[in-house]
């Protein structure tokens, strides 16, 4: 059975090897944080972090996964909500709905560690998951505070 390490802890698998991850997320790990939102690798909503890199969970197949990758979802970027890109979100109130949020905070924390102080340029060029609310103002401010409180 293939096995994976998500959020630190490795889990036995039983699903077909064509399996999109974003689905063994949900549907096999209860992990559902991560959205499905096209199904095309068009939106971002289903954005998870492989080996650190923001990856769209619905374009990876379960065979895809090499032995040893580490997977974060949301719900392993930090025990308690106290990622920088975490806190500066509820500081600064940046979901509306929030179904795109968890992608869009996924590859936030990516950009963040690679780029301690992006400028909007940097988020511009790194930063494609779309919101249907609109909301990317108050993300670049949000990954703006994240900076100033990592
Ligand atoms: S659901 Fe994967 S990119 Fe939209
Ligand atoms: S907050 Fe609603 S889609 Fe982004």
């Amino acid at each position: 059975m293939p096995a994976l390490t998500v959020n630190g802890t490795r889990h036995e698998v039983d699903a077909e090897p064509d399996t999109p991850l974003l689905w063994v997320l949900r549907e096999q790990l209860g992990l559902t944080g991560t959205k499905y939102g096209c199904g095309i690798a068009a939106c971002g909503a289903c954005t998870v972090q492989i080996d650190g890199q923001p990856m769209r969970s619905c374009q990876i197949q379960l065979q895809d996964i090499r032995e040893g990758e580490e997977i974060t979802t949301i719900e392993g970027l930090s025990p308690d909500r106290s990622h920088p890109i975490q806190q500066a979100w509820i500081e600064l109130d940046v979901p509306q709905c929030g179904y795109c949020q968890s992608g869009q905070i996924m590859a936030a924390a990516a950009l963040l560690r690679d780029v301690p102080e992006p400028t909007d340029e940097d988020i511009r060029a790194s930063m494609s998951n779309l919101c249907r609310c609109g909301t990317y103002n108050r993300i670049r401010a949000g990954i703006k505070r994240a900076s100033e409180l990592s």
